[in-house]
Formats: structure tokens, C-alpha cells, sequence
């Protein structure tokens, strides 16, 4: 445990019955529950006051560090509602060592394990009432950190501040499981050696909208991001990791090249399969090669998979020189059965096996 005690002021709650109708549909993103928690660092003194805070506006002066120079990092879990009405978290702490690889690269303070996965307790045990039940329904969480220095000389903040919103959640995408299309960013590029790419700061997301509005224009959900040196070697999406099934049940995914998010869904999956007897590939893919196997009928399935994700089928590939098309093939066997899995051990109808699960 911590040594930090964390505080609670109560907030004036919304009404049951409001509550209730955010949660019969709460699509992603758009509701807060009543609570926030708030840790402030300095560089002289670390980590204290843990508080869990009515939610709200934070109070931040005009030169705060991260308005200026984005030195912002975050996490995104999902803790879900079993059907006896206990609460787990997928993997809190892979949050965690995450967002610590992430602080190390924006130059924020570390902070411990257990002190971030009490924070996402205490939030959640704030705000219980908030974690839906629903089918393909959880509370979202995302953690953040801040630099919150007031100055404008380029270095790394000496204050910052360690935050957990929480967010009913239904699927990300508006269809579920329906396959959905994927744009490919040839002009933009997401990450280059050296870079931030493998971090999960603002940054990298600020860089995707373009291309992402893009995507939006050309009928697509998400955007698919290439190596910046060759522009064919395939990075990840705009926010998921990406799979490519060959007919064989291999699973084909771009190893954690320094470019791109090590997903912990992706993790997962590479575990699940593993399981399975699948092989798996973590390697360089190509957009060539993606095109060449689905041409020749090697590769069969292609998916997204993410937190918010969760397992998307990918449809289409768009670009606007040629689009690859599963087709009616798609969403592939090889797709639902791993989801089924996946969400089956989140739910609690299949057994944690790898005790991935931490009650709440
Ligand atoms: N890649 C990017 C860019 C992301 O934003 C995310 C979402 O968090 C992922 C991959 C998938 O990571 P995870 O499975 O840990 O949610
Ligand atoms: C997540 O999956 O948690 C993300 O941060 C990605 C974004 C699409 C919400």
C-alpha cells in the first residue's frame, strides 16, 4: 500500500434517475461521473496530497507548462461490472508501468504502481454506482499527468499533477462488431525513430486529427499510420493496434518497433492466441504484404484492438490509390472468437486464467 492517505470531499451527486439515463446509453466519451482524483508532484517534495475532488474545473494559471509545451501523458482502462455486481479492472497495473514509460519519455515524474492503482480505487469506489451493466458496457478510465510549472523557458516542469477522470462507456464505434474502414495516411506520418511515437502523450493524438478528419472525409472510422522512412511498413491506428489473420490461424502483428503504443490489449491477445496454439508474428509488416496475402487469399482477417476498441474488425482498407476489401469475409471467425474471449474473461463468464483481473 501507500503511504499517501487519500482524502474525499463528497460531491453533490447527480440524481439517481439522470445517472440511470446516461447509463441506458452512454455512447463513449461523452459523461463524467461525480468524482475526480487529484495528486500533486513537485519536483522538492514528490508525490502528496491524494484527493478524490467533486469533479470539476482545476484551477491552472495561463503559463502552466503543459498549455504551452504539451508535456501531458495518459492511460486508458476500462473497469467492468460482473454479473454478481462486483467491479474488477482489467490489468491496472500494466496501466501503470505504461504511464511510467511514458513519463520517463515526456520527462514527468514516475509514479509508484500502487499509488496509481489506489487512485483508480478509489475513484471507482467513490463512483460505484457509475459502472454500467449493460452489455458491451464499463467505465472508462483515464488517468493523466500534467506538468503544471508556471514559466516559459523550454524544460521539463518541476510541478505536475497526476489526475483519474472516469466515463460510463458503450462501444467505440457506433456499430460494435460491425467491420469498420480504415484510411491510409500517406501525406502524415504518426512517429519516427527517436521520437514519441511509443509514448501515449497528447502530442502523438494532436498529430492524428488531421489525417483522422481525413480519414472521416473518405468514409472511414480510423487511420492507419506507416513507417515515416518507407512509407509501407505498418505502425498502428490513430488509437488501436492492429492484427492481420493469415488463413493458417497465424496472427500477424508490427512488433513494438519504438514507434507505436505497446498495447496491452494487443498483450493480451498475443497471450490468448499463444494459448490457443496459434502462432504469432511480431514483426515488420508491410501494406504490401497486407495487399499481396489478401489477393492471394493468405490472409483472410485483419482487426483493431484497443481499450476503448476493444476487438474492431477492419473491413476495408481505403487509400487513394487502392483499397483492400475483406468483403462479406469480414468479421472473421478468428476476430469474434478471440473478442468473445477477450470481453468473456472482462465480464467474468470465463475464468481469469492468467489473473488478469483485480477486484475494485
Ligand atoms: N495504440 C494507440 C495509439 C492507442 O491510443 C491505444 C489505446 O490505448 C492502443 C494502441 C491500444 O492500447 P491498449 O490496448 O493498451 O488500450
Ligand atoms: C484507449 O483505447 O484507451 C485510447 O486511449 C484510444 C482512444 C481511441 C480513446
Amino acid at each position: 500500500m501507500t503511504e499517501l492517505t487519500f482524502t474525499r470531499t463528497e460531491a453533490q451527486r447527480l440524481p439517481a434517475a439522470e445517472r440511470e439515463a446516461i447509463l441506458a446509453d452512454p455512447g463513449f466519451g461523452n459523461y463524467f461521473t461525480d468524482h475526480m482524483v487529484s495528486i500533486v508532484w513537485t519536483k522538492q517534495d514528490g508525490w502528496q496530497h491524494a484527493e478524490v475532488l467533486p469533479y470539476g474545473p482545476i484551477p491552472m494559471d495561463p503559463a502552466s507548462s503543459v498549455l504551452h509545451y504539451g508535456q501531458e501523458i495518459f492511460e486508458g482502462m476500462k473497469a467492468y461490472r460482473r454479473a454478481d455486481g462486483s467491479i474488477v479492472a482489467f490489468r491496472p497495473d500494466e496501466n501503470a508501468k505504461r504511464l511510467n514509460d511514458s513519463a520517463r519519455r515526456l520527462a514527468l515524474p514516475e509514479i509508484p504502481v500502487d499509488l496509481f492503482v489506489e487512485a483508480v480505487r478509489e475513484l471507482i469506489a467513490a463512483d460505484a454506482a457509475w459502472v454500467p451493466s449493460g452489455a458491451d458496457q464499463s467505465l472508462y478510465l483515464r488517468p493523466f499527468m500534467i506538468a503544471d510549472e508556471n514559466f516559459l523557458g523550454v524544460r521539463a516542469a518541476e510541478r505536475a499533477r497526476f489526475m483519474v477522470i472516469a466515463s460510463p462507456a458503450g462501444p467505440y464505434f457506433k456499430g460494435g462488431v460491425k467491420p469498420v474502414s480504415i484510411w491510409l495516411s500517406q501525406e502524415y506520418a504518426r512517429a519516427g525513430r527517436g521520437g514519441t511515437g511509443a509514448a501515449k502523450c497528447g502530442g502523438n493524438y494532436a498529430a492524428s486529427l488531421l489525417p483522422q478528419n481525413e480519414a472521416a472525409e473518405n468514409g472511414c472510422q480510423q487511420v492507419l499510420f506507416t513507417d515515416s522512412a518507407t512509407d509501407d511498413t505498418i505502425d498502428e491506428l490513430g488509437g488501436m493496434n492492429l492484427f492481420l489473420v493469415r488463413a493458417d490461424g497465424t496472427l500477424l502483428t508490427p512488433e513494438l518497433n519504438g514507434n507505436i503504443l505497446a498495447g496491452i490489449t494487443r498483450k493480451s491477445l498475443i497471450q490468448l492466441a499463444k494459448d490457443r496454439g496459434l502462432a504469432v508474428e511480431e514483426r515488420a509488416l508491410t501494406v504490401s504484404e497486407w495487399r499481396a496475402g489478401v489477393a492471394d487469399g493468405s490472409i483472410t482477417e485483419a482487426f483493431a484492438c484497443g481499450t476503448a476498441a476493444v476487438i474492431t474488425p477492419i473491413g476495408q482498407l481505403k487509400s487513394p490509390d487502392f483499397s483492400i476489401d475483406f468483403g462479406e469475409a469480414a468479421p472473421g471467425p478468428i476476430t469474434l472468437s478471440l473478442r468473445e474471449e477477450l470481453t468473456g474473461i472482462q465480464f467474468g463468464a470465463l475464468d481469469d486464467k492468467h489473473g488478469w483481473l483485480e477486484v475494485m
